[in-house]
């Protein structure tokens, strides 16, 4: 195991009807004037953004509405916010909704303690030494950017989908409450369990030794995910299921699963391209893209592939080689990406084999020629797995 160190501040509020502590939270961290940032109306449509402004209203707390937030969440926007803080003197930013509200939310609280371009932070030119505080109400359960300090936005020009972040980002609170869940369309739902299992992977995958720890937490959480996985899409209203992967999607990314090892990220980095060229929801671009990866990746440690498709997918071991049984915890994978109702092929999300060299020159954009942990991903290996993924 690795030294480390483990900060993660936020202050989790988890359960039934937590988000009625939204005003005290506010004032607890010192909030005066609230953005209340969101994505595109499904906060209006289940009633929960007129009762969050009746809270906000029983404590005095000032706020701007500023929805708009749309999946992949876009840099003009981001501007827009930007603008809209500095006018308004606003020192807090309420994002409710997944990950793109609150990635949006993180991008606009950095950009308006900054003088330049809050680009800069996203293709690597300048740090974030300064943010307005962020809270959250999650309603989708897949990003982890409740507890995360990253945020992923995508510039319009270029279509480029970039990730930045740090400690200054992560959301001072964040209320979880699962009930807020029951309405996600079963797709959204799909996609993110693949998101916070992929989050998991990208840990899972490293080559550091003596994370035995660390692997089942893992293991273990993965496989909390694919039981409550199941129930929720047999019944999107169990509430314990529902609750089950509300708080896995949180460690998933709030970085205790990742402790003491190098994590890998060379999937995400994948994916994002495709989020960027074809604006597929993230999740399912992950559905796709983890099990060509991991095809990709067997050879550099065979015995944690096995070892995932034993302990995660129950593979029985039997007389079977290793590379047989991790190849069939990849089926496994696989099997249970589509029952759920996620794509696993490029064509399956509108992808096409003739844009491969397209996808790897943007994914290298910016970056060495060389990147990925778990196994070094060079123009030519990620053109082997976007191959694979056409599969
Ligand atoms: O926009 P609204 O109308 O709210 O609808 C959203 C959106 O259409 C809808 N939705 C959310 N909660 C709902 C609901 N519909 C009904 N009932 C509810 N309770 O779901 C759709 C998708 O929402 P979005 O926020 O885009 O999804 P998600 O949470 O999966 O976030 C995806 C974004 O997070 C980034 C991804 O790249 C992507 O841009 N990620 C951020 C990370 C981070 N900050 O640490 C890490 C992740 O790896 C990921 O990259
Ligand atoms: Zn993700």
């Amino acid at each position: 195991m690795r030294n480390f160190t483990f900060y993660s501040p936020t202050e989790f509020v988890f359960g039934r009807k937590t988000e009625e502590q939204v005003g005290i939270l506010l004032k607890k961290y010192g909030a005066s004037k609230v953005l209340i940032h969101f994505g595109g109306g499904s906060i209006i449509k289940s009633g929960l953004l007129p009762r969050i402004e009746t809270l906000l209203k029983a404590e005095n707390i000032k706020y701007i509405l500023f929805g708009g937030a749309q999946p992949n969440p876009r840099s003009g926007l981001v501007y827009q916010g930007i603008k809209l803080c500095k006018r308004e003197n606003i020192d807090f930013i309420l994002a409710v909704g997944g990950g793109s509200a609150i990635d949006s939310a993180k991008a606009i609280a950095a950009g308006a303690k900054y003088d330049g371009d809050f680009w800069d932070f996203f293709d690597g030119t300048a740090i974030i030494k300064a943010a307005i505080k962020i809270g959250v109400i999650l309603t989708l359960p897949a990003s982890g950017s409740e507890g995360s300090h990253r945020s992923v936005i995508t510039k319009e020009e270029g279509m480029l989908k970039r990730g930045a972040g740090n400690e200054f980002i992560r959301p001072v609170f964040s209320i979880i409450n699962p009930e807020l869940t029951f309405t996600l369309p079963a797709y959204q739902t799909a996609a993110g369990i693949v998101d916070m299992m992929s989050h998991i992977f990208e840990r899972y995958l490293t080559k550091t030794p003596n994370v035995d720890l660390t692997d089942r937490l893992c293991e273990a959480t993965l496989v909390s995910i694919i039981e409550a996985g199941r129930k929720v899409m047999d019944d999107p209203y169990d509430y314990e299921a529902r609750a089950t992967l509300c708080w896995s999607g949180t460690i998933a990314h709030n970085g205790i699963l990742g402790v003491g090892r190098v994590e890998d990220w060379a999937t995400h980095q994948l994916e994002h391209e495709l989020s960027a060229r074809y604006d597929v929801t993230h999740g399912a671009g992950l559905a796709v893209m983890f099990p060509a990866y991991m095809k990709y990746a067997l050879d550099t440690d065979i015995n944690r592939f096995q070892r995932l498709a034993i302990n995660v997918w129950g593979v029985e071991s039997g007389s079977q080689t290793p590379t047989e049984i991790a190849l069939n915890g990849i089926s496994a994978m696989k099997t249970f990406f589509k029952k759920i109702g996620m794509p696993t092929s490029f064509s399956e999300i509108g992808a096409l084999e003739k844009d491969i060299d397209f996808l790897v020159s943007k994914l290298f954009q910016g970056k060495s020629n060389n990147f990925g942990a778990f196994k070094s991903l060079t123009p030519e290996g990620a053109r082997m797995v976007y191959r694979i993924a056409c599969e």
